[in-house]
C-alpha cells in the first residue's frame, strides 16, 4: 500500500513536482493524492494538473482572518482525499497548533536552509550576509514552532566566493528537488534513518536521511 500524501503549495510548485515525479516511479513507497494551494493563481497549480493530480484551491483570502477555518476545510481536503501523509512543499502561510497537531509525525516540510540556521525568509541572503562556507537545505517533521522539528535530510553545498542570492538560491533548489523525494520515501516506508556519518561529502551534495 502506498501512502496517500497530499502536498500544499503557495506558488511556483517545483518541490511539488519533483515529488509528483518522483512519486511516478512504480517502487516509490507514497502516491500523490492531492495539491492543495492557498492561491488560486499558484502556478503550481497549472503543472498538477499536467500531471493529473486532482488539485483543490482553497484560498485563505475567502476566509478573511478565520485561520482556523481555513484549516480545517483543508485539514477536510486531505481527509477525503484519504491522505495519511503531507508534504508542505512551498506553502507559505504559518500553521496554527490546531492543525500540526492534527497531522502531527505526518507533515514534512521543506526549508531552504541548513536548520537550525537561518530560519523563516530570505535564507539565501542571509547566508551570503553571514559569510557562511556551507549552505544547503532541510526536510524536516512540522512542530508548532516555525521551521523546526526533527530533522528527516539534509543537502548541503558550498558557497563559492562569486555566488549571488540568485546563483545560491538556484544550487540549492537543486538540492531541495533531490532531498524531499528521499526523504518522502524515507518516511513512508518507515525505513530507519542512517547514522549521520553516512553523510559523504560536503563538496559534492550529500543526502542523509
Ligand atoms: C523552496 O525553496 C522551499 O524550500 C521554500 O520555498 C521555495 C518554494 O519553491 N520554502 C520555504 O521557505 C518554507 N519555509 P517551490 O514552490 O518551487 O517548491
Amino acid at each position: 500500500m502506498k501512502t496517500r500524501t497530499g502536498i500544499l503549495i503557495s506558488g511556483r510548485g517545483s518541490n511539488m513536482a519533483s515529488l509528483i515525479h518522483a512519486a511516478g516511479q512504480p517502487n516509490y513507497p507514497a502516491e500523490i493524492a492531492i495539491v492543495i494551494s492557498n492561491h488560486p493563481d499558484a502556478p503550481g497549480l497549472a503543472i498538477a494538473r499536467k500531471y493529473g493530480i486532482c488539485v483543490e484551491v482553497i484560498a485563505n483570502a475567502a476566509y478573511g482572518g478565520d485561520r482556523g477555518a481555513h484549516e480545517a476545510a483543508i485539514d477536510t481536503a486531505l481527509r477525503n482525499a484519504d491522505c495519511t501523509t503531507v508534504c508542505l512543499a512551498g506553502y507559505m502561510r504559518l500553521l496554527t497548533p490546531f492543525f500540526v497537531r492534527r497531522w502531527e509525525g505526518s507533515m514534512l516540510n521543506i526549508h531552504p536552509s541548513l536548520l537550525p540556521a537561518f530560519r523563516g525568509l530570505n535564507t539565501h541572503a542571509r547566508a551570503l550576509a553571514a559569510g557562511v562556507k556551507i549552505h544547503g537545505c532541510t526536510v524536516h517533521l512540522v512542530t508548532e514552532m516555525m521551521d523546526e522539528g526533527p530533522i528527516l535530510a539534509q543537502a548541503a553545498t558550498p558557497v563559492l566566493p562569486d555566488d549571488t542570492e540568485a546563483s545560491l538560491a538556484e544550487r540549492v533548489l537543486a538540492l531541495e528537488h533531490k532531498i524531499y523525494p528521499t526523504a518522502l520515501a524515507c518516511h513512508a516506508s518507515g525505513k530507519p534513518l542512517p547514522p549521520p556519518n553516512k553523510v559523504r561529502s560536503l563538496i559534492n551534495p550529500c543526502i542523509s536521511c
